[in-house]
């Protein structure tokens, strides 16, 4: 880059942005969001708000984000409008006080849905960079999430230079943005190593508005050590692939993994590596965590596709140490190509993702706590679960102690219906729901994965189901157990006599 650019602080890119603009932020996860330019946006709003002035933006993200964005932000009060998915604290009591209004949505629909003109376009975008070109070419950073189709759709565009990511990056990317119907074709990958697109965005450098330099790692958090549940949840998804390449249902080769986010999806990976019955695989996701970084070293996945590098601060720093042995063994895409259903679906990806709770019949909520409060959103899991070849859910069996259990009679949410979800798998074993009517399939899932706390109140409750309906409930008893926690504190204890 040479001085084309103006060259400013955060501070006065942030004075670009007025009340009521709908901005596009770039990033995946904490990687690759702008993060000086965010927090001097929330620093001008508190200033605002001070002064007696309304100041709210609207955020287009790729996933959830950083606190530099999302945390500061919420704080500040200033968020006029948010999609799509968040996992931040301050933003979540902000969702579920009214603070800031929030759509959630799937992951791979947003970008397509802003070029549809379905909500309003961004008048900013606002992208970190590891590299610019004079051209306006943009080498981003760990992710790609929405960035090609708000860089393209914004008015202006906001550039925060970061130094930390080296300009050796350029090449990771994969940027390909699929023609909008009735002229959309094949989108032509059909392994997880295939290249389609451009390795920077491209942008008309008339629109960039000026650049921010900045020298900051990604706010990614660390993981939790591995507590005895979610190893023996690792161990069963394991063994459970293990057993339906023995029984020929996945080809010997193996198929593509996506894996979800969080310390469960972590356990899952490395407990998969230490299967000796599972060959080297390929991923095809959304995140690549630390432990698929792990398993690359040591020779158990062989390429991994996906949206973000969400890894910790030293796993990436030692990715850029031993960058030559990764280059040709990650690619990063837009969140439309990542999690792509008609990608999924010919591509035959294993998934496998976590559920808040579960009914016994097999449909998930991955959102709302007892039904009401946001946790963080949908997320890809959407995505990827309706076009799997074999749709996988986890969970702890319960939540809280032992006060919640994930299962219940009756979902109090739902993400994901019992038409997506194939297989269920606690600590405590594998439900296999495939090809089963939904009493056979309550049964397995009482069976094999509830709490043994809670099978007596899940078998009390399947008796008061007749045997006149295809899925039988019982309508007054389906939500006893969050009725009962909602009283009590805890699920434990319901008076199934009551119902009698
Ligand atoms: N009812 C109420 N609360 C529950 C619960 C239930 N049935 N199950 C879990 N919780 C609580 C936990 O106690 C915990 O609360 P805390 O933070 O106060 O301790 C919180 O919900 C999260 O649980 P945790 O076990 O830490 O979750 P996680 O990190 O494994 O994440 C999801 C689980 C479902 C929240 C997370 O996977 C998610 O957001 N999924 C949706 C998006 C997705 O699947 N993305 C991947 C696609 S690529």
């Amino acid at each position: 880059m040479t001085k084309k650019y103006r060259i400013i602080s955060a501070d006065e890119a942030a004075a670009y942005i007025n009340n009521g603009d709908m901005v596009g932020f770039s990033g995946f996860t904490p990687a690759g969001c702008p993060k000086d330019v965010p927090a001097a946006i929330a620093k001008r709003a508190e200033t605002l708000h001070a002064a007696g002035k309304t100041f709210k933006i609207g955020m287009y993200t790729g996933a959830s984000s950083g606190d530099s964005l999302d945390g500061t932000l919420a704080r500040a009060k200033a968020i006029l409008f948010r999609t799509p998915y968040q996992s931040n604290k301050d933003l979540r009591t902000a969702i579920n006080s009214g603070d800031a209004p929030y759509f959630d949505m799937h992951l791979s629909s947003l970008a397509q849905e802003l070029r549809y003109g379905f909500m309003p376009k961004p008048k900013f975008a606002i992208i970190e960079a590891a590299d610019l070109t004079d051209d306006g070419e943009i080498v981003l950073t760990a992710s790609c999430g929405i960035t090609p189709t708000i860089a393209e759709l914004a008015d202006h565009v906001i550039v925060e230079l970061n130094r930390y990511h080296p300009k050796e990056l350029r090449g990771i990317h994969d940027i390909y943005q699929p023609l909008d119907p009735p002229y959309r074709k094949e989108i032509p990958i059909y392994t997880p190593s295939d290249r389609i697109g451009h390795p920077v965005v491209k942008v008309d450098p008339e629109k960039i508005l000026c650049v921010v330099e900045t020298n900051n790692p990604d706010e990614v958090g660390g993981f939790t050590p591995l507590d005895e549940v979610t190893k023996k949840i690792g161990v069963n998804v394991a063994n459970f692939l293990a057993n339906e390449l023995k029984s020929g249902r996945i080809p010997a080769g193996f198929l593509p993994i996506q894996s979800g986010v969080g310390n469960i999806a972590n356990a899952v990976m490395l407990s998969l590596g230490e299967n000796p019955a599972i060959p080297p695989f390929e991923m095809y996701t959304e995140v690549i965590q630390d432990a698929v970084i792990d398993l690359m070293r040591k020779g158990n996945v062989k390429f991994a596709s996906g949206c973000s590098l969400t890894v910790s601060r030293e796993v990436l720093e030692s990715i850029y140490a031993d960058f030559d042995f990764f280059k040709d063994k990650i690619i990063l895409r837009p969140q439309e190509i990542s999690n792509n259903p008609e990608l999924i679906r010919r591509m035959g990806l294993i998934t496998i993702n976590t559920a808040l709770e579960a009914d016994i019949f097999g449909n998930v909520n991955s959102t709302h706590v007892l039904g009401q409060k946001m946790m963080n959103g949908v997320g890809g899991s959407g995505d990827f679960t309706r076009n799997a070849y074999i749709s996988i859910f986890t969970a702890p069996s319960t939540a809280k102690g032992g006060a919640i259990s994930a299962f219940v009679p009756m979902a109090s949410h739902i993400d994901h219906s019992e038409h997506s979800v194939k297989i269920m798998i606690s600590e405590h074993g594998i439900a296999d729901l495939r090809g089963k009517s939904p009493i056979r399939r309550a049964e397995e899932i009482i069976n094999n994965c509830v709490a043994p706390e809670y099978r007596n109140d899940l078998r009390t409750f399947m008796k008061f189901l007749g045997d006149k309906a295809h899925t039988p409930q019982y309508l007054q008893a389906s939500f006893a157990m969050h009725v009962r926690f909602e009283k009590t504190g805890s699920m434990k204890g319901v008076d199934w006599n009551q119902f009698n």
